[in-house]
């Protein structure tokens, strides 16, 4: 399998703006330190909760937010050294949906003009060639050409995603990032759309980023998955590993938090306290150990190192990986000393 998209050791902080003349300004640490791989034709998921940082992730893959430092490497050009017309040439091939239907689609278009306008923007000005392209994009998202010439506020929310899911694939993109594309839409249209990503992937020979709070999405599509907690990964890795093993705390938690029936096994109960910290001030050592219902003393002013624990399974915890400086306990299976509280 070839790479297509990596990132190396890259972070994205926002300035946080305003504040009061003598207040020392801060800065957002919305991604840190991340560095990851994407293999052609796998569905790469991430996972993690709201603010933690998948967005500003997603968005600098394609190349939307400047990194403060690292670099993406797409098909193994930098993003960030390409020329304007390059990089123009390159973005028409990563697309992304949005998780909301409604906002995310101009109400004053209509559906004609929605799903051409990539086409348009790219140069193609011949109408019959655009509304025949249209229509096959229509039809294999699930609409017709007779909803050509409706409006946005015609279409139920699932639709609306179907109109979005055909605008972003019209410009036979490789790399699709789907961001929460189902967490705004009603849990019996869930699975359709699911579904409806899964048959484009198939035919179209894509490579999704599919970014998720649902790990039992995750765990039907995904080939490979990052967890992330506040601009970190935390685990990573393939997603049966994951599944089957999960090694962070963090990921024992969130496993915890879905559904039984959906996994085979009976997990331990881990109850997260807390919320997540801002990421004004990030914890020096694990982003986690406040919350961490198995923290010890060197994970408030150690930061762990993200190491891979068995193949293609990595994680950054030291529970697992042990102190720098302190000989490494069986990995799996003898817990380090103090461990849970
Ligand atoms: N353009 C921006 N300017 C300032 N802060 C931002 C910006 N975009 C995101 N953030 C902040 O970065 C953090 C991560 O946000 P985001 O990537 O949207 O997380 P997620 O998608 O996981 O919910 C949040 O604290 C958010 O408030
Ligand atoms: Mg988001």
């Amino acid at each position: 399998m070839r790479e297509i998209l990596s990132m190396k050791n890259l972070s994205v902080h926002f300035p946080v703006k305003g504040g009061l003349p003598f207040v020392k300004r801060g800065v957002i640490q919305a991604v840190s330190d991340v560095s990851l791989t994407i293999m052609h034709g796998e569905t790469f998921g991430i996972v993690g909760e709201s603010g933690c940082g998948k967005t500003t992730l997603a968005n600098a893959m394609i190349g939307m937010v400047k990194p403060t430092a690292g670099e993406v490497l797409f098909n193994g050009m930098n993003l960030n050294e390409l020329s304007r017309e390059d990089f123009k040439k390159t973005r028409r091939q990563m697309q992304m949906i949005f998780q909301d239907p409604f906002s995310s689609l101009n109400p004053r278009f209509n559906v004609y003009q929605i799903v051409s306008e990539p086409m348009f923007i790219r140069g193609e000005d011949d109408e019959e060639t655009m509304i025949d392209r249209v229509v096959e994009l229509l039809e294999l998202v699930g609409l017709s050409a007779e909803d050509l010439y409706r409006y946005p506020s015609d279409f139920s929310g699932g639709q609306r995603q179907r109109l979005g899911i055909a605008r972003s694939i019209s410009l036979n993109p490789s790399f699709l990032v789907c961001d929460e594309p189902v967490s705004a839409l009603d849990v019996s249209i869930h699975a359709q759309i699911l579904n409806l990503l899964v048959k484009i992937q198939d035919q179209m020979k894509l490579t999704y980023v599919f970014i998720s709070h649902n790990l039992a999405d995750v765990k039907n599509i995904c080939d490979s998955m990052a967890v992330m907690y506040l601009g970190k990964i935390m685990e990573s890795g393939n997603s049966d590993a994951i599944f089957k093993r999960p090694l962070h705390p963090y990921t024992q938690a969130l496993l915890a938090a879905v559904l039984d029936t959906t996994f085979d096994e009976k997990r331990e109960q881990i109850i997260l306290q807390g919320d997540i910290p801002s990421p004004i001030n990030p914890p020096a050592g694990c982003r986690f150990w406040q919350r961490c219902p198995k923290a010890m003393k060197g994970c408030k002013t150690i930061p762990p190192e993200h190491l891979e624990v068995e193949e293609g399974h990595s994680v950054a915890c030291h529970l697992v990986n042990g102190f720098p400086d302190v000989p490494l306990p069986d990995r799996f299976d003898a817990p380090m000393e103090g461990a849970t509280k």
